[in-house]
């Protein structure tokens, strides 16, 4: 078996025992743990969708190297009323097939509509973290009649500098020589901040079997897809509908003066800094992370 299938089943082991827990009964306050699995067939392959909850749909993009599991946090918190939908972007998670050709931006954005018209979502608030919040501008740009609010997560509006085009070259030729584990070790101590890297030693090895579990080409797809995104900075101030901006007071990947730089631009948003938590804040402090969201859907929609 090769080491991404092993790091697939390893996280559907994972999975697997938290629903038998479920299945056991065990009340666990807030926590909802059915989280419900989907395929949907999209241009760019099968696509897996995983949500939770009923109601108003809020719709959640991962961030890189990742998976829609990075959402299972949010989507077993997920607040009364609202319908959580977290699909993995094209060429990654469990079961993706591997992009073919180039991808750019717009290439996950339109996997994305194609989700939201599989699952007959027209409209929703719709955000994602780093990554994620890229294709959501890109989304935005393309369908702008989509969203009733936007959530953007420790990402930022400007696109790479020639620095940060230079590492991404980088990191794409290390994922086509060395695979996925390579890619792990180098984007671990940065996803995770200080404290959690100090204190929350246990949040590491869910985030590399994430990391491990996606094939090189799709990895590299969204390497690709990042390293050419437009600059989406004029785009902030036409999102005219309510925006939460949340960042880990840690992140150092998409540091908080990038947040306050958006923040700035735009009219109706709030900004939320999560105290302990660096660049993958809903992972590390998911009970803050998810009532910032649940505050915001609730004073806003
Ligand atoms: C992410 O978390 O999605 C990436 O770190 C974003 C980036 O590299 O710009």
């Amino acid at each position: 078996m090769t080491a991404g299938g092993k790091a697939r089943d390893k996280l559907r082991e994972a999975h697997a025992r938290k629903r038998r827990t479920c299945a056991g009964g065990k009340n666990t306050g807030k926590i909802v743990l059915v989280i419900r699995e989907t395929f949907v067939t999209t241009p760019g392959g099968r696509t897996r969708v995983l949500e939770a909850g009923a109601g108003w749909p809020v719709v959640l993009l991962h961030a890189f190297p990742l998976s829609a599991d990075m959402w299972r946090p949010q989507l077993e918190r997920v607040a009364d009323g609202w319908r959580l939908v977290a699909p993995d972007l094209r060429g990654l998670g469990e079961g993706a097939a591997a992009p073919a050709g180039t991808t750019s931006i717009d290439d996950l954005a339109a996997g994305v509509e194609a989700v939201l018209d599989a699952l007959r979502i027209e409209t929703a608030a719709i955000g994602g973290l780093s990554m994620g919040g890229y294709v959501t501008f890109a989304l935005f740009r393309r369908s702008p009649a989509r969203f009733n609010a936007v959530v953007l997560a420790d990402t930022k509006a400007s696109a790479d500098t020639p620095e940060g085009r230079e590492g991404r070259q980088k990191m794409l030729d290390l994922v086509r020589r060395e695979g996925p584990a390579a890619v792990a070790n180098q984007m671990i101590p940065k996803l995770l901040g200080e404290t959690s890297r100090r204190d929350r030693p246990q949040l590491e090895e869910p985030v590399r079997q994430m990391i491990e579990a996606n094939h090189s080409e799709g990895i590299a797809g969204a390497i690709e897809a990042m390293l050419n995104r437009p600059d989406s900075t004029p785009l902030l101030a036409r999102m005219s509908c309510p925006v939460l901006i949340i960042v880990g007071s840690e992140d150092t990947l998409t540091p908080p003066v990038e947040s306050e730089a958006m923040q700035q631009r735009m009219e109706r948003s709030r900004l939320v800094v999560l105290p302990a938590a660096g660049h993958l804040s809903n992972l590390e402090t998911p009970d803050a992370f998810s009532q910032a969201l649940a505050d915001f859907l609730a004073s806003n929609l």
